[in-house]
């Protein structure tokens, strides 16, 4: 059987690739990753998929920074990147830079995002703290796919997470992090399984 081929992108810590890494190792997520792609130089995500024995490419935004469109430029670089290693789904596992229609149009339906916050509440950066300023009791993690604008696409799988008095950002955020490393990998087993429709803004989860 083929497996589905992931392309993860990261920019930091890592945490979510190692999840995602960890259940394809345990059989409980049926893809393989055919490359990690980070924005960063030199990230723990990067060394975690080195360590793993991974196909890692970092592209860096500033090869692209003297063209008339560097988003748009380095989504280019990036498709490209995909598209070489047969990448059948995106996978934006701490992946902090935004990607436009380059991407999206060639990718459609086919890249998911981890936003630790309930969407549509709080998109953007620093949601644990926008969650905890807003006094809000519950928060969590959303599984989404990625269409153009800030956070706004599809949900695929939310899990809530209690906001509980005296809770920082950084306890909350370890909470919601924990959800999180079971939501993406579970995410990308439905995709995998061919379980997931889209209808205008709605995901359909199709019984087995
Ligand atoms: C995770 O909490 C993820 O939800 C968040 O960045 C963290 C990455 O951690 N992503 C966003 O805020 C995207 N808007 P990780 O590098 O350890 O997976």
């Amino acid at each position: 059987m083929n497996m589905l081929r992931l392309g993860v992108l990261v920019s930091g810590r890592g945490s979510n690739l190692q999840a995602i890494m960890n259940e394809i190792e345990a059989g409980t997520v049926k893809a393989e990753i055919a490359v990690v792609i980070s924005n960063k130089q030199g990230v723990p995500a990067l060394e975690r998929a080195e360590r793993h024995g991974l196909t890692t490419v970092f592209l860096d935004p500033k090869s692209v920074a003297d063209t008339p469109n560097p988003r748009q430029a380095y989504d280019q670089k990036l498709l490209e990147t995909l598209q070489h290693h047969q990448v059948q789904l995106v996978v934006l596992a701490g992946y902090m830079k935004i990607v436009t229609s380059v991407l999206i149009d060639s990718y459609e339906s086919r890249i998911m995002n981890i936003h630790p916050a309930l969407l549509p509440s709080f998109p953007g950066l620093d949601a644990q703290r926008q969650a905890l300023n807003h006094g809000v009791k519950v928060s969590g993690c959303t599984v989404h796919f990625v269409t153009e604008g800030m956070d706004t696409g599809p949900i695929i799988l939310q899990r809530a997470v209690p906001v509980e008095e005296g809770d920082t950002a950084d306890t909350l955020s370890e909470r919601i992090l924990k959800e999180e490393h079971g939501l993406l990998p579970r995410a990308i087993q439905l995709f995998a399984e061919g379980r997931l429709t889209v209808e205008g803004r709605v995901v359909h989860i199709r019984d087995v």
